[in-house]
């Protein structure tokens, strides 16, 4: 046998290390191994646990930093608005102006500056009652039977405007998801299945007229008292509606006036009522309104389509949307203002824009030519709202139009506020 050269020792060396490299590892040697692999992974994913939980704190610090700058702004706003003085024109009646200093101060504010807020309208134990029946009522649906969606984006005329389930629930109970709530092919997603309560957008627009929860908050003497307080004399209501805002899937509401939809003659008289059951904030999808925007003309109103009803086309849409003014001024409407969200919303305060935070059983109340909207809800908590919609009635000489999408069978009329 050979002897290896004197040089070549390391050679051998490493054949031989390599060699007993190539045996198996024992089972001391496996253990430790996987124990440091086991180590270093675990440390690794405690760094980027931590990378992630800074991130978050972060992330959560700079909202709450832009929130509480939302809020001051809004607050600073909304005081320079202060109280009105000299002669102001009633925003329902605009033959009629009166003296602010010797007025009624809600109904002052009001026509001067388009909205009011009623703070502790309902008391906790009326809030808890509608949010009850509510869950009642949503409990009995059934969305194999009954399901439609609901959006105020580009695809409002296309659904609502050719939606017969729509149409039919002027003076009824009818249900309508969220559209993120909905499946492909129709109907609910699988995973709403046992929670078909937190599927849905809204519910509406008969619910004062059946339901007699809603009935006794709408016939409440304190809410005709108010109503006619700011002006209105023959107060009727069209219409109703539930509006859920659910946790994480609540969209948005875009830029609209509320007159677009409830349109009378020969002048707007619209009054919404938005009662917030729960708390309503910036990141649940609170109101913005636009104060003073309630003096501007009417941009678009929500008509049926003559295609439609009068030529007999049974293939174009029931509803469509027509332009009553030019609308360069309000490039948002049917839209968000860009730069609305996220915070700090620059976008909707440059547009005029304030928001309206409210405690549950808040009520603000503005006229139907309020430029106003709420965005989408981001938050884990729903932000319920019972809002009626109210119009002065033909004893004041005014009319329902008859291109309404609303419309009762001939000879019924919209339940009148209670003296
Ligand atoms: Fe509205």
């Amino acid at each position: 046998r050979l002897r290896p050269h004197p040089h070549t020792p390391r050679v051998t060396s490493r054949t031989q290390d390599s060699a007993r490299s190539r045996e198996p590892p024992t089972h001391m040697q496996l253990t430790t191994s996987n124990s440091r692999r086991l180590t270093v992974a675990a440390a690794a994913a405690a760094a980027a646990t931590l990378v992630y939980l800074a991130y978050r704190r972060r992330e959560r610090k700079l909202l709450k930093q832009n929130l509480d700058a939302i809020r001051s702004r809004a607050s600073a706003l909304l005081s320079n608005l202060g109280a009105p003085s000299g002669l102001i024109r009633s925003w329902v009646d605009p033959s009629c102006e009166y003296e602010a200093e010797t007025a009624d101060a809600r109904r002052a504010f009001f026509d001067a500056h388009g909205f009011l807020h009623v703070r502790g309208f309902c008391t906790p134990a009326e809030c808890e009652a509608m949010l009850r029946r509510m869950a009642e009522l949503a409990d009995g649906w059934d969305p194999l039977r009954e399901a439609a969606a609901f959006s105020t984006g580009d695809d409002q005329e296309a659904a609502q405007g050719s939606s017969d389930y729509f149409m039919d629930s002027a003076d009824r109970i009818h249900f309508f998801m969220e559209v993120k709530a909905e499946a492909a092919g129709g109907g609910l997603k699988p995973e709403y299945a046992n929670r078909k309560g937190e599927a849905l957008n809204k519910v509406g627009h008969g619910l004062h007229v059946v339901d007699d929860v809603f009935r006794a908050y709408c016939d409440a003497p304190k809410l005709g008292a108010l109503v006619r307080a700011l002006g209105w004399r023959a107060p009727a209501v069209p219409q109703s509606m539930y509006i859920f805002k659910q946790p994480r899937i609540g969209g948005e509401v875009t830029s609209h006036q509320d007159s677009c939809f409830l349109y009378t003659e020969p002048r707007q008289t619209c009054l919404g009522l938005w009662l917030a059951l729960e708390p309503a904030t910036l990141t649940n999808g609170c109101l913005w309104v636009r104060p003073g925007s309630h003096r501007e003309a009417l941009r678009r109103a929500f008509r049926r389509n003559p295609a439609h009803y009068e030529a007999g086309d049974a293939t174009a849409p029931q509803m469509v949307f027509e332009a009553e003014q030019p609308q360069e001024s309000v490039p948002w409407e049917g839209k968000l203002p860009e730069r609305s969200w996220p915070p700090p919303s620059d976008g909707l305060f440059d547009a005029g824009f304030v928001p309206v935070e409210c405690a549950a059983g808040d009520l603000v109340v503005f006229p139907g030519t309020l430029d106003h909207l709420s965005l989408a809800n981001s938050t884990e908590k729903s932000r319920h709202t019972f809002q009626l919609h109210l119009v002065e009635g033909e004893a004041e000489g005014v009319r329902w139009s008859k291109s309404n999408w609303l419309q009762y069978p001939e000879g019924r009329s919209f339940h009148s506020l209670p003296k």
